[in-house]
């Protein structure tokens, strides 16, 4: 059978308007489309706004933040390049560390800046009160420690805190020459119900 073009062009034309009317079966109904894959649109999200001071201990013997590593040339740097702290802090209610303690923040931060100080931190906050014992978020992102305020990014989470993002606003509360730091904590995070 011989078709003309113009039959041709009739036919893409049908072809084309059926694909535009008819919704395809991913899009239809968003739910156990697959026996082993399901989608289920909630469209329900909880926020999770935290307020905790973060105590960072260099001094004593006693330490909660130790130096493990840096490189050849981190002495003759100014913002200490190379460096790498592992850390394991207290996080309280209050900026008073002896005040209730809520949890701990583990994990690593570096020092990433060449010219000015800038933190990688890699860190896992996990928590100890009520309903959030055992959930934590993880933290990864720069933080310009010198500067009044800093933002970083929330990128995951566990327990409560399951698929957690946002963002944590930290501002230095106290800071002595020996490094010896607290800093305030103003945490938002987005998960679902
Ligand atoms: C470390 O630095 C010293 C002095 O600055 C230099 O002599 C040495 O070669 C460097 N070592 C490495 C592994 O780069
Ligand atoms: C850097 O300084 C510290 C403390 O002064 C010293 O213990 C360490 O050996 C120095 N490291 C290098 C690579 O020079
Ligand atoms: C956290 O929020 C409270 C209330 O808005 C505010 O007083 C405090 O300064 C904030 N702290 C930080 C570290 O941003």
């Amino acid at each position: 059978m011989h078709y003309s073009t113009r039959e041709i062009m009739g036919r893409v034309v049908v072809l084309v308007i059926l694909m535009l009317v008819t919704t395809p079966a991913w899009v239809a109904q968003g739910q156990d489309q697959e026996s082993w894959a399901k989608r289920v649109d909630t469209g329900k999200e909880v926020v999770t706004t935290l307020q905790f001071y973060f105590h960072d201990k260099l001094s004593g013997s006693n330490p909660s933040a130790i130096q493990i590593a840096q490189a050849n040339g981190t002495n003759n740097s100014g913002s200490l390049f190379g460096s790498l702290f592992m850390i394991d802090d207290p996080l309280t209610i209050g900026p008073d560390p002896t005040s209730k303690q809520v949890g701990r923040a583990r994990g690593m931060y570096g020092s990433a800046g060449q010219t000015d100080l800038g933190l990688i931190m890699v860190i896992s906050y996990g928590f100890t009160d009520g309903i959030y014992q055992g959930s934590s978020f993880s933290l990864l992102s720069l933080n310009p420690a010198l500067n009044p305020v800093r933002e970083m990014a929330i990128v995951g989470g566990t327990g409560l805190f399951r698929l957690a993002r946002g963002y944590a606003i930290a501002q230095t509360y106290s800071i002595k020459a020996n490094g010896d730091a607290i800093v305030g904590y103003n945490v938002t995070i987005v998960t679902y119900v």
